[in-house]
């Protein structure tokens, strides 16, 4: 199916799945995929590792704000879709590790964070046929989107999604520890200050508490044509 030119910005919960369903509606609509969490991921692990962060989790903002001014991290493109760097580091695991999962999202909380990481993601959307996700693509990073979608599904389903998920890669954490986490996340994520996690008036929502990834496109194609109408098969 082609599709026309637009920004297609989906926004959630944690672990709702919206990277999953974003890659597949990426390569089905030869769309370019980007995930600003792991920017703010990245952020995260450069505080941890310049020690920015305390033991209690206090983050010395003037100094990260400083260390913002020249920190290079980006998006590379590669055959296996778009990679976070740091330099010439490729971070992608260590930004899904469970000490940077419990950190991120009091720095996603920090304005300073917010603005760097929003600059760079506002460069990829001139070109158009991108899909990104996160907490405020739909609201305050591309609030013009074309199409906005607002993902949720049921805590213990999402729970059981990401323990999954972090076994396979030999992270080995309880259901319990991973509700706990997304929880915190979630509270801390729409109640921040700076652009909190919320619905766009115009999104669509979706619940995939009971979806596969397959029901997930079946549901998009339909809203797609709907949407612009006569696209072509
Ligand atoms: O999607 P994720 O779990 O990788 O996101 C990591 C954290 O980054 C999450 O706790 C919230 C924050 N985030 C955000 O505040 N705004 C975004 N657009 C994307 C992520």
């Amino acid at each position: 199916m082609h599709i026309p030119d637009i920004i297609i910005a989906i926004d959630g919960y944690s672990s709702t799945g919206k990277s999953s369903f974003a890659r597949l509606i990426a390569s089905e609509f030869s769309f370019l995929y980007l995930d600003s969490g792991a920017m703010y991921r990245g952020v995260t692990l450069m505080a941890i590792e310049k020690g920015f962060i305390d033991a209690d989790c206090h983050t010395d903002t003037a100094g990260l704000s400083s260390a913002l001014k020249s920190f290079d991290l980006h998006f590379t493109m590669t055959e296996d879709g778009s990679k976070t760097f740091i330099g010439n580091r490729c971070i992608e695991k260590e930004i899904r590790s469970m000490e940077v999962s419990g950190k991120v999202s009091p720095i996603a909380a920090i304005p300073c964070v917010r603005e760097f990481v929003d600059m760079r993601l506002r460069e990829f959307g001139k070109r158009k046929r991108v899909v990104m996700d996160g907490r405020d693509i739909g609201t305050t990073v591309f609030p013009d989107a074309e199409l906005k979608i607002f993902m949720t599904a049921d805590l213990e389903v999402r729970a059981r999604r990401r323990a999954g998920e972090m076994a396979a890669k030999g992270e080995k954490v309880s259901i319990e520890a991973v509700m706990a986490n997304l929880k915190e996340r979630d509270y801390i994520d729409s109640h921040r200050k700076t652009s909190p996690l919320s619905k766009a008036a115009d999104a669509l929502v979706l619940d995939n508490s009971r979806m596969t990834l397959q029901d997930q496109m079946v549901w998009i194609r339909g809203v797609i044509k709907e949407r612009f109408g006569n696209v072509s098969d």
